[in-house]
Order: C-alpha cells, then sequence, then structure tokens
C-alpha cells in the first residue's frame, strides 16, 4: 500500500491572528491536494485555524504529559484536542535543547499524545558533531528507540527526521545521507514495531524549501516534510504542498 506523502509545517514561535490568512489561502489554492496538510501554529492559533477549512489540518507543537492538573504554561494533549488539534509535535530539537526533555519524556508525550486521540509526529536527529563523527545512526537509532512507544502504529505516529544542523541554516544532508538514515529508521523500527514497518511515515525536517522539496521527496523511504521557515507564507508552503502531492 503506498503511504499518502504528509506536508507539515511547524510554525515554532511565530504567527499572529493576520497569519491565518496564510491558512485561507492553502485552503483556496489546494481543495482536495493529494497528500495530508498539517500546521502547527502557536497554540494561542489552533481554535482558530481549525476553524477555517479541511485541508489544513491542526496540530499543536508540544504538550505536557499529564491530562491536567498545576503545570503553569504547560498545555496537555486533551487541550489541544479539544481546541481542534489532531497531531501534535513531540521531541523537537528545540525541545530537547531548550528544555531538556529526554527520550523518556518524549516517550511518554507520545503517549499523551494517543490517550487525547493525537498523532504523534516523535522527532529526532543528530547535532552536526554527531555527525561529524560518524555516530549519526547510532544517535537516531537510540533516540527511535527510547522515544516512540511500543503501542505505535503508522496511524498514530509520523516520525520526522531533523538533522539540527540542519534546522534554519540553509544546509541539507546530500540526498544518499538522508536515504541512508530512512532506510535505516524503517529498518529499526520494523524490528522493534514489526506488524507496522511500512505503515509509518517518516518525514525529512531541516531546511526544506519549494525549491528542494520535489528532490527529497523523491528519495527513498521519505514520506513528507516537517518545514519550518517555508511554512509560514502560503506562496512558500504552497510549493511544498505541490511537490508532495505529485511525489
Ligand atoms: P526549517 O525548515 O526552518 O529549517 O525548520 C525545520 C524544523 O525545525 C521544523 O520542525
Amino acid at each position: 500500500m503506498a503511504r499518502r506523502k504528509l506536508a507539515a509545517g511547524n510554525w515554532k514561535m511565530n504567527g499572529v491572528k493576520a497569519a491565518l490568512s496564510e491558512i485561507e489561502a492553502l485552503e483556496a489554492s489546494f481543495p482536495a491536494p493529494d497528500c495530508d496538510v498539517l500546521i502547527c501554529p502557536p497554540a494561542t492559533l489552533i481554535f482558530a485555524m481549525a476553524a477555517i477549512g479541511n485541508t489544513v489540518k491542526v496540530g499543536g507543537q508540544d504538550c505536557h504529559a499529564n491530562e491536567s492538573g498545576a503545570h503553569t504554561g504547560d498545555i496537555s494533549a486533551e487541550i489541544l484536542a479539544d481546541a481542534g488539534a489532531t497531531a501534535v509535535i513531540v521531541g523537537h530539537s528545540e525541545r530537547r535543547a531548550d528544555h531538556g526533555e529526554s527520550d523518556a519524556d518524549v516517550k511518554a508525550k507520545a503517549e499523551a499524545a494517543w490517550r487525547a486521540g493525537l498523532i504523534a509526529v516523535i522527532c529526532v536527529g543528530e547535532t552536526e558533531a554527531e555527525r561529524d563523527a560518524g555516530k549519526a545512526l547510532d544517535i537516531v537509532g537510540g533516540q527511535l528507540a527510547g522515544s516512540v512507544p511500543a503501542g505505535a502504529t503508522g496511524a498514530n505516529t509520523v516520525i520526522a527526521y531533523e538533522p539540527v544542523w540542519a534546522i534554519g541554516t540553509g544546509k541539507v544532508p546530500t540526498l544518499g545521507d538522508i536515504a541512508e538514515m530512512h532506510d535505516y529508521m524503517r529498518a529499526k523500527l520494523g524490528n522493534s514495531h514489526t506488524s507496522e514497518a511500512e505503515n509509518f511515515r517518516f518525514l525529512y525536517g531541516g531546511s526544506v524549501k519549494p525549491s528542494n522539496a520535489a528532490e527529497i521527496f523523491a528519495v527513498s523511504n521519505v514520506d513528507g516534510a516537517l518545514v519550518g521557515g517555508a511554512s509560514l507564507k502560503a506562496s512558500d508552503f504552497g510549493g511544498i504542498i505541490a511537490a508532495a502531492s505529485e511525489g
């Protein structure tokens, strides 16, 4: 069965109400694209964004492992779902770095996402020093082993490979290096999640643009992209959706 590609946008700490017009523009341009489309805006925009249309699904950028409680400033998967989210990013490298999130934390958040009925978009990726030391596969393999819960399926989980050194830098691994990593990830999860091996979608993330999306989507075991900067404008992200629809 062919896996449907996913064009996912992570707006990070960008976006105020005026940016909802970008979603309206995407809805107008892509009433029925041949790929899935997800945008993860700041939590303040989820409710309004989810009300806009059909093509663009909406996600959170992080969630707490608990359902509710005394955790000032945090947001639970249940609250995201209530606002209209259908997915949540967990374990983004910026969360791992800025908030010291461990693989175990990420695993607990993925399980919280499922508890609320959300798809968990679990992020992994090596630093530049780790790649230079020849450890990229080992690092990502360890992150997968530690962050992906036993109950993961192609329906409840998406894996995003985002090399830290490629995020926001304009640097992209060679297509051969992306293929090596994505083939490795499918084989690795195939060992631990045997029956789901062919169902998981593996996104590439890190400096994806309209100009390089098509060649990245053509790489072995690349099932879409997780896009930062180029997801903020409909004019840019539209090019990525179009590439995902063709591939
Ligand atoms: P850029 O596309 O801006 O490099 O960001 C990638 C990313 O971190 C998406 O989660």
